[in-house]
């Protein structure tokens, strides 16, 4: 682990969106025992939600905007820029919707996370919760995982299982989902910014006594009725 003993981790969440899951990162980063503290959010574009967010919480954010770019090195380059600047030890994606090339990943290699609404490997990419109901799952849920280049792939850092049921539609799956991804993100970041998870290799070790359970089965909300 590269973050200074004893020191909170500085994070730099991006973002490309409504920000939920940044707003409960930010719930749990204003906690005095929480690891992690974030310290910059960027968005690709001025129309994320999550932007105000930020802002209420005094939380330096600026917008790098893709399309001002000519290429994607070029975006990738001024996001890196930023984060260095602002002296980030750990990137979290928070639906974040640029693809990113070896050029940022290696840059932030195993420095970077993600959350994914799917419990990975399954379901990568868009649409998830669609895809899941067409194939009558059970089960389903979300990932928080080290970013490697090729999308939605890289070791496992938590993950959460949420149980469908007959009437969901991919709104309300979705919902469901969601409400785990609040509880998961802060629990992923925790254990990765303290040092307990450690990227090694293509897999994540999580220290004795804090590794991942079927209790992580807890971290799925209680059953909704409908
Ligand atoms: C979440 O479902 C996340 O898993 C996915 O994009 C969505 C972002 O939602 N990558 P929000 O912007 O955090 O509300």
């Amino acid at each position: 682990m590269r973050f200074t003993a004893g020191a909170r981790a500085r994070v730099g969440i991006l973002i490309s969106g409504r920000g939920s899951n940044l707003g409960a990162l930010i719930a749990a980063t204003l906690r005095d025992d929480f690891p992690a503290q974030i310290v910059l959010v960027l968005s690709n574009t001025a129309k994320a939600g999550g932007l105000r967010l930020a802002a209420q919480a005094g939380i330096a954010a600026r917008v790098i905007d893709h399309k001002a770019y000519e290429s994607r090195g070029g975006f990738e380059d001024a996001l890196s820029a930023e984060l260095e600047a602002a002296d980030v030890d750990i990137v979290c994606n928070a639906g974040f919707m640029r693809l990113l090339t070896s050029r940022f990943t290696e840059r932030w290699r195993d420095r970077q996370l993600n959350i994914h609404p799917s419990l990975l490997p399954a379901y990568k990419g868009l649409n998830t919760h669609e895809r899941a109901i067409s194939d009558g799952v059970s089960i389903t849920g979300c990932t928080v995982h080290i970013v490697r280049e090729a999308m939605d792939e890289g070791p496992i850092l938590a993950q959460a299982a949420v149980p469908t049921r007959p009437q969901d539609t991919a709104e309300t799956l979705a919902a469901r989902v969601l409400a785990a991804e609040h509880q998961l993100y802060p629990h992923a970041l925790a254990l990765f910014a303290s040092g307990a998870a450690r990227v090694v290799g293509e897999r994540v070790e999580i220290a004795e006594g804090l590794q991942q359970t079927p209790e992580a089965v807890l971290y799925a909300p209680p059953l909704m009725p409908g």
